[in-house]
């Protein structure tokens, strides 16, 4: 296997952190199935922190089982092996942590651009999505051995190089801002960011300190939303998160909170 990105390399990568231990030991592969089966098959062998980056995905995978488009030589398609100190239960939150720490990361590249959050954790630009993240884990007991953490951001593909199927519901920041972006400077500022809402995150037990920064980031709320609650679909107006996480949708005056599972915008 050929293992090297050119625009991604630990030196250049490196050079741009200010991390303690997030990324400080750097995986990059030219084409992987998974770079989130490929961490967690380093799990044990590997250090907290450990980012594993690919240019290519054969079989890049979704939330709910659905594929995620990984094309060689534009886009960013990572995982960070994390073993936080904490509760299996809790391991679900980070998939939130880390949409805000995009969010942050984007703005600060990119500050002209409409950047949201999108409950539980993609990331849309313009009405569309450019980023998703997919969090996997493995406990014994009560205890979590690891998280990793995976995201895909759409960075430089451009719009005739999507899937027609995608072609009216993704984007990139290329499409979004006109110009070609630097995946490993995008690389880094994302996971500085990273690293210090982990921290802070880690030492709440909860998501308590990010809900300002969830509010003022959602595209969701105070909009009408459908959700889907079980084996059904509700419909109700989207109003935060939970510091657990879960979507907070108001039907007629009552609160019924989602856990999981897809929300779609009203168009009315
Ligand atoms: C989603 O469905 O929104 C989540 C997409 C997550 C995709 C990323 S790309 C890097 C990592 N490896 C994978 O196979 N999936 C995640």
């Amino acid at each position: 296997m050929n293992q090297q990105i050119p625009d991604i390399t630990a030196e250049a990568l490196a050079r741009q952190l200010t991390t303690k231990a997030i990324g400080r030991s750097l995986l990059a592969l030219d084409c992987t199935e998974s770079t989130n089966l490929t961490a967690a098959e380093l799990a044990p062998v590997s250090n907290h922190g450990l980012v594993v980056v690919a240019d290519h995905q054969t079989g890049g995978r979704g939330r709910n089982g659905r594929a995620w488009f990984s094309p060689p030589q534009r886009n960013l398609y990572f995982s960070i092996l994390l073993k936080p100190t904490c509760a299996p239960s809790l391991v679900p939150q980070l998939s939130i942590v880390a949409a805000l720490s995009m969010h942050t990361a984007l703005l600060s590249l990119l500050p002209e651009l409409p950047v949201a959050v999108k409950w539980p954790n993609d990331i849309w630009i313009d009405g569309r999505k450019a980023c998703g993240i997919l969090c996997t884990m493995s406990a014994l007991g009560n205890a979590t051995e690891y998280a990793v953490l995976g995201l895909g951001l759409n960075v430089n593909t451009a719009l005739e190089e999507l899937p027609p199927e995608l072609r009216d519901t993704a984007t990139s920041l290329r499409i979004a801002s006109g110009h070609p972006c630097d995946r490993c400077h995008v690389l880094a500022t994302f996971l500085n960011t990273f690293e210090q809402d982990f921290t802070q995150w880690l030492a709440a037990g909860s998501l308590e300190p990010f809900m300002e920064r969830w509010n003022q980031a959602s595209l969701l709320d105070g909009h009408p939303v459908t959700a889907e609650h079980g084996h059904d679909t509700i419909a109700g107006t989207a109003c935060g998160i939970t510091p657990q996480g879960q979507l907070r949708l108001e039907t007629n005056g009552t609160i019924t909170l989602i856990s999981a599972g897809d929300v779609a915008r009203l168009r009315l």
